[in-house]
């Protein structure tokens, strides 16, 4: 779990600002729901055999009364608030949010047990086009956060196509399970399609040559996906097929997709999302179809350092220095008529040396500094010095306020 620190915040805030705009630009409105919910919403949601559930999930019993689980992601969360509350009476819902998620994995670069995702939800719409604008709206939002990164695409099937095909997996897998490696074989019963997605170099020529959910959909699904990826050829949004892409969590039908940046290595997925029509329905809701993704945060940072990108910092216009008691006065009186003009100002309650000072404005960039000792104060007359070009020009301090407002806008 990290800490972030006030240097780095700034691209926390421009993540989430971008974000923000994004959303309003496409519809979404915001949704907050609890960092805790019921063991047993995660349990049905997400899937009793996903490792996000089996084995990540920090679960406590609450003094007894019932299980609880800190959220390993929103989805989950999200459709029990739409549930909740009723929502689905207002037809199409487009929903966001931002916030910690929770997750025992094994820390390294990229994979924290705390993080925090970006995510949208939309409910209410079963037809492909959402499904591509909603990926489009991503792939926006990640160029205007000046990151490229590739599209994997895929689909998961349903219903219908699905666990014909997953019998034939199995069939197979079993049939070589003497070149796959441990994890392959302990999931080949309970959980077949996540065997595809092992990265163990040893199992590559099986998985390679294994059957593909891709090639057995059934009409309806064949005919969603080609109507997302022409949908997508029609917004320009490049994409990649991906016969193997799984999604480590139980609820995705049709559209599956990921985000991957060569920055991240290993975990390399920045985003990920898909289509979970029935999610509602076994939730308690109506039958209401869904489609969602989700951002992590702490991941685009990690993509945005390695392009060298600096976080924005807040910056003071002025910086007041005091040269005596009089002027630390002064300093305190003018500082305060300055924000109360919407000018951002800083001064040091210490005084000190004006070296010292000086050092200040400079660590907390400020744009200008301006020293006010007797003189000033008797005077009404300063030195407004710009802190870069090391340049003095006179001001009056009953002008201060209009110059900077004006000089910093
Ligand atoms: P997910 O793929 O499990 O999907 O997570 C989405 C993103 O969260 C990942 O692509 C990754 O960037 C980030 N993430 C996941 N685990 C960690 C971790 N331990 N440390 C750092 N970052 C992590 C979901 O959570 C789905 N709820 C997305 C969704 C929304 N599908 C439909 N609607």
């Amino acid at each position: 779990m990290n800490d972030v620190l006030p240097a780095q915040v700034g691209r926390w805030q421009e993540m989430e600002r971008v974000a923000r705009e994004v959303f309003a630009l496409y519809g979404y409105r915001e949704v907050r729901t609890p960092a805790v919910e019921q063991y047993a919403l995660f349990a049905r949601g997400v899937g009793e055999l996903t490792d996000i559930v089996n084995k990540e999930m920090y679960v406590f019993e609450d003094k007894g009364e019932e299980l609880l689980a800190l959220r390993p992601e929103g989805t989950a969360g999200t459709v029990r608030a739409f549930i909740e509350h009723g929502a689905h009476v207002e037809g199409l819902q487009k929903w966001f949010y931002l916030g910690p998620m929770f997750r025992r994995e094994r820390p390294q670069k990229g994979r924290y047990r705390q993080f925090h995702q970006i995510g949208c939800e939309a409910f209410g719409v079963a037809e492909p086009a959402i499904d591509a604008e909603q990926i489009a709206m991503l792939d926006d939002y990640l160029a205007r956060m000046g990151v490229r990164a590739q599209l994997r695409l895929n689909s998961v099937g349903d219903p219908q196509c699905r666990p014909p095909y997953l019998e034939d997996l199995r069939r197979y897998l079993a049939a070589r399970k003497g070149e796959l490696c441990p994890d392959c074989n302990s999931r080949i019963e309970r959980n077949p399609l996540r065997v595809l997605d092992c990265k163990v170099e040893s199992c590559q020529p099986v998985l390679r040559e294994a059957p593909r959910l891709l090639d057995r959909l059934c009409d309806g699904c064949r005919a969603h996906f080609d109507a997302v990826k022409g949908a997508l050829e029609d917004l320009g949004v490049a994409y990649e097929l991906e016969p193997r892409l799984v999604r480590g969590l139980d609820y995705y039908v049709r559209t599956a997709f990921e985000f991957t940046s060569d920055a991240l290595g290993a975990q390399s997925a920045v985003a990920g999302g898909g289509r979970y029509d029935g999610l509602v329905e076994m939730l308690g809701g109506p039958a209401v179809p869904g489609v969602g993704y989700a951002l992590g945060q702490e991941r685009l940072a990690l993509i945005l350092e390695s392009l060298g990108r600096k976080a924005p910092e807040p910056a003071p216009a002025v910086f007041l220095i005091s040269a005596d008691a009089a002027g630390a006065r002064e300093a305190l009186r003018r500082a305060a008529e300055l924000r109360r003009a919407g000018v951002a100002c800083d001064l040091d309650p210490r005084g000190g040396k004006l070296k010292a000072q000086f050092k200040q404005a400079e660590r907390v960039h400020a744009r200008y500094a301006l020293v006010l000792g007797g003189d000033e104060v008797a005077s009404g007359q300063a030195k407004l010095k710009d802190m870069e070009t090391r340049e003095e020009t006179p001001v009056s301090l009953d002008a201060l306020a209009g110059r900077l407002a004006a000089a910093t806008r």
